[in-house]
């Protein structure tokens, strides 16, 4: 790997070596030396924290790196994005622009992935009869285990499966009102993908200790940045944990093999807006503190 420091520019404040986590730059007759450049992880921190410009690096592109613009940095405007946004599940018949869904997802791909794997990939999908497809089955499959729950082994089964009250939550929510949720879905409505343009799932490689993670942290900056653009999006764990029983939606999805889906959202724009935050239970929070801070308020 290609990594240079220019010696003319460089005003030897150190930053690359602190801030290097592979220890690649080091300290070598008092100035920043490339030592390892085999151990890079292409995070690009030496070149973002380098005030200088005075690093050069031949397995990245040195376009993309561009100068933060912290006046724009708004924390109350954060704040609002994230207290605003909701799950959406009913959305306008209106299509979505390839460049808006290109810039969310470009955006998405700077969230931190785990050793800067950044393994994370997208699959976007806005074809209608796929759609259809991927509600019917997975909507299928819950109606499959709803008849077997209502037959005398599965009552069976299901009463002892209760005894986990995980368990018995799970199907209070989804199989006992499975009844109404037939009639709801033979109505037209789309429980599943909630009848939106398009879906997008998150994969990684099947195996990988972060790759959850990754996508996830991924999804959880769409859904943001989307909200802030006015799109509406929801998390569907039912894609997500269906794929990984089902041969046929892995296929009707096209993953590549090797892969694992790891996150899915549906995206489009809102029928309805949230005119007010929503409520949540207080956080737990379990403070551990060093016993010398009697006031507790400042840490370090
Ligand atoms: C991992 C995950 C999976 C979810 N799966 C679904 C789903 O399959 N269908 C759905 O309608 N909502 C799904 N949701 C949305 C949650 O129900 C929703 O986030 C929660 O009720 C809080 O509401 P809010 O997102 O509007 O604040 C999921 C959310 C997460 C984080």
């Amino acid at each position: 790997m290609q990594i240079q420091r220019i010696q003319e520019k460089c005003i030897g404040c150190m930053r690359c070596v602190d801030d290097c986590v592979s220890g690649v730059w080091r300290i070598a007759d008092g100035v920043p030396t490339v030592s390892a450049p085999e151990a890079c992880n292409l995070c690009s921190h030496c070149l973002a924290v380098c005030p200088q410009k005075a690093i050069l690096h031949a397995g990245l592109d040195m376009s993309q790196i561009k100068r933060v613009v912290r006046k724009k940095i708004d924390p109350e405007a954060y704040k609002q994005i994230v207290l605003s946004r909701r799950s959406v599940r009913q959305f306008q018949n209106r299509p979505l622009n390839r460049s808006d869904l290109e810039a969310i997802i470009g955006l998405s791909s700077y969230s931190p992935t785990a050793s800067n794997s950044q393994h994370v990939e997208y699959i976007v999908i806005a074809d209608k009869i796929r759609l259809l497809e991927i509600s019917r089955i997975i909507f299928s499959t819950a109606r499959t285990i709803y008849d077997w729950s209502i037959s005398k082994p599965g009552k069976f089964v299901f009463n002892g499966l209760r005894m986990n009250s995980g368990l018995a939550k799970m199907m209070e929510k989804y199989i006992e009102p499975m009844e109404y949720y037939m009639a709801l879905q033979e109505s037209g409505r789309d429980l599943i993908l909630h009848n939106a343009p398009v879906l997008i799932v998150l994969h990684g490689p099947a195996v990988s200790f972060f790759a959850s993670d990754n996508c996830n942290i991924a999804a959880a900056n769409i859904c943001n940045y989307a909200h802030s653009m006015g799109l509406g999006t929801c998390f569907i764990g039912f894609v997500t944990l269906s794929s990984r029983f089902s041969k046929k939606l892995c296929s009707l999805i096209e993953l590549p093999k090797g892969r694992t889906i790891y996150s899915s959202l549906v995206v489009g724009y809102p029928k309805y807006s949230f005119a007010y935050t929503a409520s949540r239970k207080p956080p737990k929070i379990q403070w551990l503190m060093d016993s010398t801070d009697a006031a507790g308020e400042k840490f370090w």
